[in-house]
C-alpha cells in the first residue's frame, strides 16, 4: 500500500493536537494534557507525523530505560555481560490517528522508532516497547519484538539486529 507524505518532526507548539483520534482516549488525552509537562521535565521526547502543515497523523514517545537481565529470555541474558541490568530505549506510546491507520504509517512510526535509537550514539541493548492489550501486542510481534517470558505486554527488539542491515 503506498504511504502518504507525511514529515516526521519533534513535536512543538504549532503542531494542532487538539483534533488527534487514535480511538484510544487514554493515548489522546496523553498527546493533548501530558506531554508537554513530560518533554519539558525531560522524562520523554515525542516524535510526530504531520499531514500537511501543522495535523498530527500519528506519534511515538521514547526514553531511557533499562531492562533487567533476569527478564530476558535465557538464552539472549547469557550472551549479556553479568551485570543486573542492560541500558535500553523505551517507547512508551504509539498511535495512529483512525484515519490514517492501515496506510502503513505505524509502522513507519516505529521504523524510525528503530533507527533513531541504533542511531544515538548512546549505547542501548534494545528498544522496549509497552503494548497497550493483545492487539497492539499482535502488532509488534509482526514487526519481529520478542516478548518478555513473564510479561507478555512488555516486547523488546535488540538494536544489533537493525545495525545489521
Ligand atoms: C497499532 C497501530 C499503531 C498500527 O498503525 P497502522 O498505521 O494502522 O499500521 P500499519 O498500516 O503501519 O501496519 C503495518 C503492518 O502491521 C500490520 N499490523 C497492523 N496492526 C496489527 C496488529 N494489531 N497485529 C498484527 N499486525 C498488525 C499490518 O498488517 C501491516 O503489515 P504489512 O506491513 O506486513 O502489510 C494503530 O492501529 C494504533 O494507533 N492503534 C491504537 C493505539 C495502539 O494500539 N498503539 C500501540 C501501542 S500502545
Amino acid at each position: 500500500m503506498s504511504i502518504a507524505p507525511f514529515r516526521l518532526a519533534l513535536l512543538d507548539t504549532q503542531h494542532d493536537r487538539t483534533t488527534f483520534d487514535s480511538g484510544s482516549e487514554p493515548l489522546n488525552r496523553y498527546l493533548r494534557e501530558q506531554v508537554s509537562q513530560d518533554i519539558r521535565r525531560r522524562v520523554t521526547a515525542c516524535f510526530v507525523a504531520l499531514a500537511g502543515e501543522n495535523r498530527i497523523a500519528g506519534y511515538y514517545t521514547l526514553a531511557s530505560t533499562s531492562m533487567l537481565l533476569t527478564e530476558l529470555p535465557a538464552s539472549m541474558g547469557k550472551k549479556l555481560p553479568r551485570y543486573p541490568t542492560v541500558p535500553a530505549i523505551r517507547m512508551g506510546r504509539l498511535a495512529v490517528d483512525q484515519e490514517f491507520k492501515g496506510q502503513g504509517l505505524g509502522g513507519a512510526l516505529l521504523a524510525d522508532a528503530l533507527d533513531r535509537s541504533a542511531r544515538s550514539e548512546i549505547a542501548a541493548y534494545a528498544l522496549m516497547v509497552d503494548a497497550k492489550d493483545k492487539i497492539a501486542a499482535a502488532f509488534y510481534r509482526h514487526h519481529g519484538f520478542i516478548a518478555l517470558p513473564d510479561s507478555p505486554l512488555i516486547l523488546f527488539l535488540p538494536l544489533a539486529t537493525i545495525q545489521s542491515f
